[in-house]
């Protein structure tokens, strides 16, 4: 194995200062998650049945209680307990409840997937929330396993982000979800050594993209972070800022940042719990905390949506911080490649030739173009620092793979294709989609230069395989390497079981901590 770079710019630059940041003063913590095996006995109560009057213990108890009050409610509404449907019911008399939110399981013999558990748990929460106003209390009469991944969907599908709202409009109803099941320790072991970790990674990176870009820029991306590192295992944080790069070589990122009054950081975090000398993976991620265009200026009209172009490094230090939370025996290695793309008298211009750490130099033809200028440098730093199994990159890339796959897929591209199958099938199970774009030699043609190695753009070919090809080129073609290009996918106000708040998706992480998790941990 490699030794490490280590030089004194490096050391003083991971000597960060925490300022408080402005936006500190009103925190937006994640749900906590509490399991009970009691049931509460007055009051809102969420209560999960399977079809076919199976049941389970908790209805039940409450039917007999209620001398037969429940049948009475289900027969009169005709609720039949099919997955992702509900049935708002007063308490049945002598039930002791005010309401009751029957939420359907489906049959009991359908084996269902962790995603459907997770969808069941996410869905029965947001329709609580809107019941009952109210921190929601829910019984479950299922396994272990199954009830840990419902609180998981119900974590997720829970994420609010009220943090600029005033006091009176905060949503303190969504600050805690009780669990009522049979094996709750089990539940609570499970969840929280394997689920809760990967719940909180998404609450953060939410948190991030959602974040605008007055408060959320390079340095303070690299604080926030490095906050939420702090005191993990086998952690190493390393941050450089614009000198680092001038000194290493990194013109592209630089000749992005350098508009900016906010400069560029590129800061990586190294989670090396696996097997000494076993190649890492390595994740890199475009972090531009906002995307004006520069001098080749976006139209305004959506422009503010720019702010969660730093998506991708949001995910991709997310990842890293759901494989560390639950001690994943696996090495990886995150890179967030952080600009602002902005113009000013000190920004780069089209025409501009810059060179990349790789030595190659490129031909600015738009400014615009700068998700694959700062993955450039973090992309060729990743490959030849680390030597990695898999190198994959996650950036907000294209308006045209958004335009070709919609919301429901992020744009795959790869040179390795038995990569695509795995990444398609990992896609399904943990509910981030991916589908394959081409990428061949006529888009690497596409992006060939009169005046300089490559250019930034290459109008004759679609722009997503064009993007790729560029982000390719700094990757030496043997390293197996996936682009996902998540334009489309990263941000929208569509709502789905597992998240109900406009805004950051968090694509990504349920992706590739599933990938990893598969086909590296030990
Ligand atoms: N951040 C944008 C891509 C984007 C556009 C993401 C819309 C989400 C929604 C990226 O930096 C960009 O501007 N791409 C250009 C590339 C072009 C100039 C070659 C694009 O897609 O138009
Ligand atoms: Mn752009
Ligand atoms: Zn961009």
């Amino acid at each position: 194995m490699k030794s490490w770079p280590f030089s004194a710019s490096i050391i003083a630059a991971v000597l960060l200062t925490f300022s408080v940041a402005a936006d500190q003063g009103r925190n937006n913590s994640p749900t906590a998650i509490n399991f009970t095996s009691s049931v509460p006995s007055a009051g809102h109560l969420v209560l999960g049945m399977y079809e076919d009057a199976e049941w389970g213990q908790y209805a039940e108890s409450i039917d007999k209680k209620s001398r037969r009050g429940l049948q009475h409610a289900i027969k009169a509404t005709e609720f039949e307990g099919k997955a992702m449907t509900s049935q708002l019911i007063t308490g049945p008399m002598d039930s002791g409840y005010d309401q009751i939110l029957l939420v359907g399981l489906g049959n009991k013999n359908d084996k269902k997937s962790e995603l459907q558990w997770q969808n069941i748990g996410g869905d029965a929460l947001q329709k609580a929330v809107k019941a009952f106003k109210k921190a929601p209390v829910m019984a479950f009469d299922v396994p272990a396993k199954e009830a840990a991944h419902i609180a998981y969907g119900a974590k997720l599908g829970g994420y609010y982000f009220d943090k600029y709202y005033t006091e009176e409009k905060r949503q303190k109803h969504q600050d805690k979800i009780t669990l009522v099941v049979p094996d709750r320790k089990d539940a609570k072991d499970f969840y929280t050594a394997e689920l809760d970790p990967v719940a909180n990674a998404i609450w953060y990176t939410r948190d991030m993209s959602n974040e605008p870009a007055n408060v959320l820029y390079p340095q303070s991306f690299v604080e926030r972070w490095t906050q939420h590192f702090k005191g993990m295992k086998n952690i190493s944080l390393r941050v450089y800022d614009e000198e680092d790069m001038l000194a290493k070589g990194m013109g592209a990122i630089y000749g992005v940042g350098q508009g900016s009054q906010r400069p560029p950081r590129m800061m990586i975090v190294e989670y090396m719990a696996g097997r000494k000398g076993d190649a890492p993976v390595v994740l890199v991620g475009k972090g531009i905390t906002f995307d004006t265009g520069g001098i080749s200026i976006k139209d305004p009209k959506n422009m503010w949506n720019m702010k969660f172009d730093m998506s991708g490094a949001a995910s991709t230090m997310g990842t890293v911080f759901a494989l560390a939370g639950r001690n994943a025996r696996v090495n990886v290695v995150g890179i967030a490649a952080l600009a602002e793309n902005m113009p000013s008298g000190n920004a780069q211009r089209p025409g501009d030739v810059v060179t990349s750490m790789s030595g190659k130099t490129i031909q600015i033809r738009s400014t615009d173009a700068e998700g694959r200028l700062v993955l450039a440098d973090g992309m060729y730093y990743g490959d030849t620092t680390y030597d990695p199994a898999l190198i994959v990159d996650l950036a907000t890339l294209t308006g045209s793979a958004s335009r070709a796959l919609g919301k429901d897929y992020a744009a795959l591209f790869t040179r390795h294709d038995e990569l695509t199958r795995k990444f398609i099938d990992m896609g399904k199970f943990t509910g981030d989609e991916v589908w394959p774009l081409p990428l061949n030699d006529n888009h690497f043609k596409a992006i060939e230069n009169k005046v300089a190695d490559v250019m930034n753009s290459g109008p004759d070919a679609p722009g997503a395989s064009a993007g790729a090809a560029f982000v390719g080129t700094f990757v030496r073609e043997t390293t197996p390497w996936v682009h996902l290009d998540i334009a489309g996918v990263a941000w929208g106000d569509k709502t789905n079981p597992t998240k109900s708040s406009p805004g950051s998706t968090s694509f990504g992480i349920r992706l590739l901590n599933g990938y990893i998790q598969q086909y590296f941990e030990k």
